[in-house]
């Protein structure tokens, strides 16, 4: 198994490219079952992708992927319309062909995604929209089955209890064909569900309220083809922003966009980071110390819970104390021992964890059970005295394009160690 190997301690500096968002693709491609051909661009070449695209070609898509340009062709009509365990296990985003399917073809059966690293994060949102639209669901043998009534899915009046990304995109997808109008109220504003909405939009929905959290949706009888460029990961962005601060240095995130980081921007700026919009992305700048500041995560433009551990390692070299709250997940501190193997001081309650700021910390072997713990890991090793090693690579590659060429790029000693 690949690992990552850092030696810590270089000041970064330099341009990293921000690849297409991981998150905004897993959603996007799904929507190739409601009509197309659909041709996104800017695609990331990720673990996930993949995976979302063998579950495509599986129900029946024609896909063809160019992988050095970053293309991607969905065609076709699904001629199978059952998600199997196998693949929803790797990767829960595989729920959001459900919403697609029913909507275009009356019926589907997929895979329950079941627990996973960071808590256990229902689906019981999804399938009560879809209900709310008409359709019928039962769980059987760890598979959901939805069936439409007749006549398909009708618009819906759905109140969301709570914001969920997946729930809005998956009944956003489903209203673009249902009949009459859908409104999703609580709706998450996420700028991947942005994305979602305008790819749809020029594939003939009609969709109205974006940004805000109330989406109406009139349905129409058919989408079409269209292409979309997929917008710049402001996760990825906001890595990388972390990791120049956690070195002292400065880089320009080439695409990234300040105004979608919402809350994360003015967070680092608080804790002494420097962030300045430029013609070609964003500057990032730690020229002065860090400071502890506490922060507690919520749905967008809160304090992203996808940017909770890199902020975490962060702090653990700032001066003073960081209070951080995990309102999203309640199993998603588990970068805490590996970090404090590292040396630095977390004490964690509950959902909540008192980061004390240490002056360096000291490579170790480590390793994390998901995709932002482990990358904050590979923080603390760009900081961290001596050699890091960060063991499961494999996670890193489900949602970081070419991370190690990245931060190389920009001076880091770190390479992937083979085998
Ligand atoms: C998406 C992102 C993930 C991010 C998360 C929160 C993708 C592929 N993944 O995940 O990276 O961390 O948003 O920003 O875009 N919930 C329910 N019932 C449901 C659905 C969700 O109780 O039916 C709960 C979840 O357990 C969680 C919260 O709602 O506590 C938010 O989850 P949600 O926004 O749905 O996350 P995902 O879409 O799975």
């Amino acid at each position: 198994m690949d690992r990552i190997r850092i030696r810590g301690g270089r000041r970064l500096s330099g341009t990293i490219p921000v690849s297409g968002a991981k998150n905004a693709v897993l959603a996007l491609m799904p929507a190739a079952l409601l009509g197309g051909p659909l041709t996104l661009t800017n695609v990331p070449h990720l673990a996930d992708t993949d995976t979302m695209a063998a579950l495509l070609a599986q129900l029946g898509l024609t896909v063809e992927h160019d992988k050095q340009k970053g293309s991607l062709t969905l065609s076709g009509e699904a001629t199978s319309l059952e998600a199997p365990y196998d693949i929803v296990r790797k990767m829960r985003a595989s729920v959001l062909v459900l919403g697609p399917l029913v909507a275009r073809h009356g019926t589907a059966r997929v895979s329950l995604p079941g627990g996973c690293a960071i808590g256990t994060r229902p689906v019981d949102l999804h399938l009560k929209g879809l209900e709310a639209m008409g359709a019928t669901i039962t769980l059987d043998s760890g598979y959901i089955e939805a069936k439409a009534a007749p006549g398909g899915l009708k618009g819906a009046r759905i109140i969301f209890p709570q914001v969920s990304v997946g729930a809005t995109e998956n009944l956003l997808m489903a209203a673009t064909l249902a009949d009459g109008e859908t409104e999703l109220v609580n709706a998450a504003r996420e700028p991947e569900i942005e994305d979602l909405a305008l790819c749809l939009m020029r594939m003939g929905a009609r969709i109205e309220g974006l940004c805000s959290d109330r989406l109406r949706i009139t349905g129409v009888p058919s989408l079409g083809a269209a292409n979309h460029r997929v917008l710049a990961d402001r996760i990825e962005a906001g890595t990388f922003a972390c990791a120049a601060a956690i070195t002292g240095g400065e880089v320009l995130l080439e695409g990234a966009r300040l105004d979608h980081l919402g809350s994360v921007a003015r967070i680092l700026r608080e804790a002494g980071v420097g962030l300045h919009e430029e013609h070609k992305g964003l500057r990032v700048t730690r020229l002065n110390g860090l400071h502890g500041v506490d922060v507690q995560t919520e749905p967008y433009p809160g304090f992203a819970t996808d940017m909770q551990a890199q902020f975490m390692s962060l702090m653990s070299v700032a001066e003073g104390a960081s209070m951080i709250t995990e309102t999203i997940f309640e199993n998603r501190f588990m970068h805490v021992p590996e970090l404090t193997r590292m040396g630095a001081r977390i004490n964690y309650h509950g959902s909540s964890a008192i980061v004390r700021g240490v002056p360096r910390l000291s490579g170790a072997p480590v390793m994390a059970t998901d995709l932002r713990a482990s990358v904050s890991l590979v923080l603390a090793g760009l900081a961290a005295e001596g050699e890091t090693m960060v063991n499961r690579v494999y996670h890193l590659d489900r949602g970081y394009e070419r991370l190690e060429e990245k931060l190389a790029g920009v001076g880091a000693d770190i390479e992937r160690v083979r085998g």
